[in-house]
């Protein structure tokens, strides 16, 4: 009788996830609840069918080929994949799968959260209650940026972009965002969007909300030419990836007062976050929050163990990243 495929997981996740990958096969998931250094990384994999990682894990051709050539699929339980070295998945004939749909709204949801706390001033107040400093009631306390009939710019117009700018519309503001593919007409006309140049879409927006995917043409788009163009009464806001935004020179835009304040889920060298932005009272900062609801932390492990199943049985997995892996496995 066959052995029963290894499935390794690189870090603990939801338990209904974890069930749903036993019904595959055999189980190990890492007892060391923290990323796994390179080489423990490595040696965890060594033998996998199935890997199962977080976006943490750095999914490169050493680790394709210390997982040996028996790996057939990489499941990383995120919608994003900038972790992953996809061609080099592709070129071993690795499946990669990962996690969208089900952490839309939950993130869009944050999203909006660090809108309303960056031009409502809730990090400042909190603080100052906690510092318990004398305060009261007047007229000029902590005034901050009110939303109605300002000017949202998303930047990157994917599932994500377009929930934020639906729950943006009912704050009472308007909609331009920029992408290299155009929404659907339904879309732009439910939402009232307009696409724009990036160039019109920093220079316009009272909030730039960073939505897009990390690569190569991403990476660092929000520099300092970028902060420059924006309004010195706008907000920046990312929940995408750290990369995108040039973190040094947000900084010096937001101390110099080139910018309004900014509302960060994401930095460019995590865990780590610039010391700059600590010292800063017009930045919030949350600790990559985005998909952080019971809910969807479920649903994105769930969705990771379906792709994993499937693969092992040689059905469709519902999201992969490369399909055709799939489609050479069959020819
Ligand atoms: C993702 O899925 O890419 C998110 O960053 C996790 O919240």
């Amino acid at each position: 009788m066959a052995d029963s495929p290894k499935i390794v997981v690189t870090r603990r996740i939801p338990e209904p996830a974890v069930d749903l990958l036993r019904e595959a096969g055999d189980v190990w998931v890492s007892p060391d609840d923290r990323p796994l250094e390179t080489q423990e990384l490595h040696d965890a994999v060594k033998g996998a069918d199935i890997a199962v990682t977080l976006l943490h894990d750095k999914v490169d051709g050493a680790f394709l080929d210390a997982a040996g050539d028996q790996l057939r699929a990489v499941c990383n339980v995120a919608v994003g994949f900038d972790n992953i070295d996809v061609p080099a998945a592709t070129e071993r004939g690795v499946l990669i799968t990962n996690t969208p749909g089900v952490l839309t709204e939950a993130t869009a949801d944050l999203a909006m959260t660090l809108i309303l706390a960056a031009t409502r001033r809730i990090g400042e107040g909190e603080r100052l209650i906690r510092d318990r400093e004398p305060w009261s009631w007047h007229m000029f306390m902590l005034l901050g940026m009110g939303l109605q009939d300002k000017t949202l710019g998303v930047v990157g117009m994917g599932a994500i972009g377009q929930a934020l700018a639906r729950r943006a519309k009912a704050f009472g503001m308007d909609i331009v965002y920029s992408d290299a593919r155009r929404a659907d007409e339904a879309v732009e006309q439910e939402l009232g969007a307009r696409q724009v140049e990036i160039d019109e879409l920093l220079r316009t927006a009272d909030v730039v909300s960073v939505h897009a995917p990390l690569m190569d043409s991403t990476r660092h788009l929000l520099d300092a030419d970028a902060f420059a163009q924006m309004k010195d009464t706008a907000y920046l806001v990312n929940s995408a990836r750290g990369p995108i935004v040039d973190e040094a020179a947000l900084v010096e835009a937001l101390r110099s007062g080139q910018i309004a304040g900014a509302g960060l889920d994401v930095y460019e060298n995590e865990p780590e976050v610039d010391p700059g932005l600590l010292e800063l009272d017009n930045v919030v900062l949350l600790p990559h929050l985005g998909s952080a609801t019971i809910e969807t932390r479920t649903a994105m492990g769930v969705l990771a163990a379906k792709n994993a199943v499937a693969v092992l049985r040689g059905e469709q997995p519902p999201t992969p990243v490369n399909p055709e892996v799939l489609e050479g496995a069959r020819s």
